[in-house]
């Protein structure tokens, strides 16, 4: 099986690298010898060991001989336009573009069926770890409730190095970059956009419509403080970013936060790059997934098992994906009560007004910690929380504020 690859980034690269160095073992377990005979990329690559670049994309569309194409550019121009016509022209394309999946998904697993190859996108969520083969495979016979998960390695990493070595953000931003973990723009780690776009694809295939990206309510790190790290350590508990989605009564519930974990909850121990997904069903309960969720190699890993895939499966669609969305599936955020943790300006006696039932104050020793208090609220929805910060915290300055998840 001749295969193409569009992009030769850190992905690209570990695609090309996988397909090289495993060749025996790859041609052993789908039962065909893999060989890259395309390389699409801008860039030119004079020390690679690969001597098949173009920078025209005509010369992968018009090879016959490619069958299935790895499209690892990232963003959706020119990949969107790429994948479709690939599609159409009956081949099969496999990805780890998180952003195009969220994006335009629906309409591209609709081309790939009607033209009965495969749009295939194990690399798009959670790096190496499997986790979208067993929620369209594994875990059909249950009716799944909710997923939420560490998903995005860079801010996993971030929050990790302040935890644990009291580093600063911008530092540990430098080292997730350094080590390939990073989007191109990093805001979209940061700012929890890459969550964003994993929990979607993630809603969509758990719940079986289109959750669209866009309609998401998310909030990154950036505003995250070791100060925070630390009341959070005051009360037991570790700050993470997650997504998370449930299924209601006639829609869903999606939203991306950082939030407040116990240290004894399944995911508060998933430090660095690693992703975390819980699933839980009715009947199954809760299913965890863990592994390195960026890099070279771990993503490419997901990519190849794609093509694998695809190769095993000869000439066969691979039945998944989910049906087009409709307004009001995405419930708004007033269906979930949390308890809030919020960061206030003033001395601890101003604290006085929340010594009361189903409130807590935390207060930290220290100099720095002088003029500020922190507040964790009883539960409630984010109506409640807006009302509450109107009547009751407009005249303080709030520093911080952060969801609690308990289970
Ligand atoms: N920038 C992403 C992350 C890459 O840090 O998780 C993997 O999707």
């Amino acid at each position: 099986m001749k295969i193409g690859i569009m992009g030769f980034g850190v992905v690209g690269g570990g695609v090309g690298e996988i397909v090289t160095t495993n060749a025996e073992s790859l041609k052993r377990r789908s039962g065909d010898a893999i060989e890259i005979k395309r390389i699409l990329d801008l860039r030119d690559f004079p020390d690679s060991e690969f001597r098949c670049f173009t920078k025209d994309f005509q010369d992968i569309l018009h090879d016959d001989e490619i069958q299935i194409v790895c499209e690892v550019m990232g963003g959706t121009k020119p990949a969107y336009e790429f994948t479709k016509q690939l599609l159409e022209s009956g081949k099969s394309v496999v990805t780890s573009n998180k952003e195009l999946v969220a994006k335009h998904g629906t309409e591209l697993l609709q081309i790939a069926k009607a033209n009965n190859v495969n749009y295939l996108f194990e690399a798009s969520v959670g790096g190496g770890i499997p986790i979208i083969r067993p929620l369209y495979s594994s875990l059909l016979a249950n009716e799944l409730t909710q997923v939420i998960g560490i998903l995005n390695g860079t801010t996993n990493y971030i929050l990790t190095q302040m935890i644990k070595e009291g580093e600063s953000f911008e530092n540990a931003l430098r080292g997730a970059q350094e080590k390939g973990y990073a989007e191109k723009d990093p805001t979209a780690d940061v700012e929890g956009v890459d969550t964003c776009r994993k929990i979607a694809i993630l809603a969509s295939l758990a719940f079986g419509k289109y959750v669209c990206s866009d309609e998401i309510p998310t909030e990154g790190i950036s505003k995250i403080t070791l100060e925070d790290v630390a009341y959070a350590g005051e009360i037991d508990r570790v700050i993470k970013l997650v997504g998370m989605t449930s299924k209601e009564d006639d829609g869903v519930f999606a939203r991306v936060c950082p939030v407040m974990l116990k240290n004894e909850h399944p995911l508060a121990g998933i430090d660095d790059v690693f992703n975390g997904i819980m699933v839980k069903g009715e009947g199954l309960g809760d299913v965890m997934f863990y592994g390195r969720g960026a890099g070279a190699l771990p993503t490419a890993s997901a990519v190849v098992s794609d093509v694998i895939e695809i190769v095993k499966n000869k000439g066969e669609h691979i039945r998944l994906g989910w049906t087009e969305g409709s307004e009001g599936y995405l419930k708004d955020g007033d269906l979930q009560n949390f308890r809030f943790y919020i960061r206030i300006a003033g001395t601890p006696e101003q604290s006085a007004a929340f010594h009361r039932e189903g409130f807590r104050v935390i207060t930290l020793d220290g100099e720095k910690y002088q003029n500020e208090f922190a507040v964790v609220t009883p539960k409630m929805n984010e109506k409640s929380f807006a009302e509450f910060q109107e009547k009751e915290l407009s005249a303080c300055r709030i520093l911080g504020k952060i969801r609690l998840v308990e289970e």
